[in-house]
């Protein structure tokens, strides 16, 4: 027996077409309502100073978790988060300390230069200061169930890269301790570290094996292109395994039109490929705090032009951020104060964690959308792995081997973010549709929590009495387990071809 509708159909077309009209206005007019509603954002000229490229900071709240309706109250909120290395004594008027920038190295060799072999005769950089990268907070660690999985939005990769485990590998690692762009507060075995089994691991994803980064396969890959990163000192972290990964080819020209060391580039000569490094830890426009408060401001419906100003002419970008949004923030919207994260200042609402972080990614995606047309990836959330305190309370990490899947996994990392990141991606993804632009999700984060051994812990630095209890459970060792985030991207790109 048919159907009714269809008989309908085969019946009499007017119905068939009646259905067609009304089919076609159901889908175009929402589809012409939301582009008016959303009006694309125009280039905004940002005379903001982004500040220099501080160690990432941190503070975990693992309850505060509420993505919307719950308002921070000033006397259950914990301590905000104070920009740089201390607390503040009262959210408001604690000074900042002078900002602790830390250089980022120079090649030993400005001009170019091929290694057939892992190069052994570089020095380290010679004035590297010991930047101590200093988190901000963490809550004492909840050693209850916890989320071992996470979601995955990745569905049209063939093979999963972004499930599956750490396997040993006794090849790696695959460039030395010297290699020239190693920050000291990285280099996890110059103080010391006793262990050197967190360098023995690969990351075998679910399905299919990812091949070892190939620094000649990716250099002729990016041959007359250009590469940038946009984001905190997580991204730094990414950037500065990939210029050890390369190392073992070629060392890069450091073009940079200006000294700020927070907008590098350098230009792989032999290859014509060219690496642009661009702070931006909250992505969006930003003002520096002035010396009296402790709160930067975010526009967080403007671009940091800085960055946005410059991926037109990019073919490759990798966009990650997370870490700085924990602080105390002021945010505007349309030019207006529309809200604050742990200030407590009079006539100003305390919006819910989150809040901000999620309309800077927006506001970031949505200038990616618009000014660039190569292949974008969001790196997402890079977990910390404090344990057994607070950064500032003797936590620290001090496992030395990477959690099995099977393994129950405290839960010190806040993976709100996260899952910010996954749902604004989505939303980017069907905003982008008719664009030549790629735009990809790099879920590194499953992996990530796997890893509480790759951190510095207490190895960032000297292991003097006044240093002892900072400990970096945030950034990664390199080498470590963030070379695989390059392991990935290469795959990412070759996938793309
Ligand atoms: C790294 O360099 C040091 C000193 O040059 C050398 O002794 C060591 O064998 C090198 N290690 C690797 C893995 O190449
Ligand atoms: C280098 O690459 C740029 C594009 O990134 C291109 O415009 C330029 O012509 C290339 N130069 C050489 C010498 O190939
Ligand atoms: C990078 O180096 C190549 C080879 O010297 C040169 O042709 C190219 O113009 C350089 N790129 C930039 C952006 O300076
Ligand atoms: C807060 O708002 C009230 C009422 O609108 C106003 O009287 C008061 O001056 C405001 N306080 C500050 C510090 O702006
Ligand atoms: C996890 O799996 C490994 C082997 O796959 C096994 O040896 C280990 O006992 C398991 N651990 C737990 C907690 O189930």
């Amino acid at each position: 027996m048919e159907l009714p509708l269809f008989a309908a159909l085969q019946r009499t077309p007017r119905v068939a077409l009646t259905l067609a009209f009304v089919l076609f206005f159901l889908t175009i007019v929402p589809a012409l309502y939301s582009l008016l509603a959303n009006p694309i954002l125009p280039l905004l000229i940002s005379s903001s100073e982004t500040d220099g490229p501080f160690p990432s900071d941190h503070m975990h709240l693992s309850h505060m978790n509420s993505p919307s309706v719950r308002t921070l109250s000033p006397v259950n909120s914990p301590i905000p988060a104070p920009p740089y290395h201390t607390r503040p004594q009262k959210s408001s008027s604690g000074k900042i300390p002078s900002p602790n920038i830390s250089p980022i190295p120079v090649p030993p060799d400005h001009t170019p230069s091929r290694h057939q072999h892992s190069s052994s005769h570089q020095s380290p950089s010679p004035h590297v200061n010991s930047p101590i990268p200093a988190p901000l907070n963490s809550s004492p660690v909840a050693t209850s169930t916890s989320r071992t999985q996470i979601r995955d939005v990745m569905t049209k990769q063939r093979c999963d890269l972004f499930n599956g485990e750490w396997i040993p590998n006794n090849e790696s690692p695959y460039y030395n301790m010297t290699c020239w762009a190693i920050q000291e507060h990285q280099n996890c075995m110059q103080f010391g570290r006793p262990d050197t089994g967190f360098l023995r691991w690969r990351w075998k994803p679910d399905g299919c094996d990812l091949p070892i980064f190939d620094p000649q396969e990716f250099l002729e890959m990016v041959r007359g292109k250009s590469m940038g990163f946009v984001g905190d000192s997580i991204s730094r972290n990414q950037f500065q395994s990939l210029l050890c990964l390369l190392s073992r080819v070629e060392y890069p020209e450091d073009i940079s039109s200006s000294p700020d060391i927070a907008y590098k580039v350098w230009n792989y000569t032999s290859y014509n490929f060219t690496l642009h490094a661009m702070w931006s830890p909250f992505l969006v426009k930003t003002t520096t705090p002035d010396p009296k408060s402790n709160f930067f401001s975010l526009y967080l419906d403007e671009y940091d032009t800085k960055w946005t100003s410059q991926i037109n002419q990019l073919d490759y970008l990798i966009i990650s951020s997370g870490h700085w949004f924990y602080r105390p923030l002021i945010f505007y919207e349309n030019e207006k104060v529309s809200g604050c994260q742990y200030c407590s200042l009079p006539n100003t609402t305390e919006l819910p964690l989150h809040y901000g972080y999620r309309k800077a990614l927006r506001t970031s995606l949505k200038a990616i959308l618009e000014n660039f047309k190569g292949l974008a990836i969001l790196r997402s959330f890079s977990p910390q792995h404090f344990e057994g305190g607070a950064w500032n309370k003797g936590g620290n990490c001090v496992r030395t081997r990477p959690y099995r899947r099977n393994e129950t996994i405290p839960e010190v990392a806040d993976l709100k973010i996260h899952d910010i990141q996954q749902e604004e991606f989505r939303a980017a993804e069907e905003g982008k549709k008719k664009k030549g632009l790629r735009l990809r999700l790099m879920d590194t984060t499953q992996a990530m929590l796997l890893r509480p051994d790759g951190h510095p812990g207490r190895y960032g630095h000297l292991q003097t009495a006044e240093l002892s209890s900072r400990n970096d459970c945030i950034h990664w060792c390199l080498p470590g387990p963030i070379d695989t985030w390059n392991d990935i991207l290469l795959q990412m790109m070759k996938t793309e071809k």
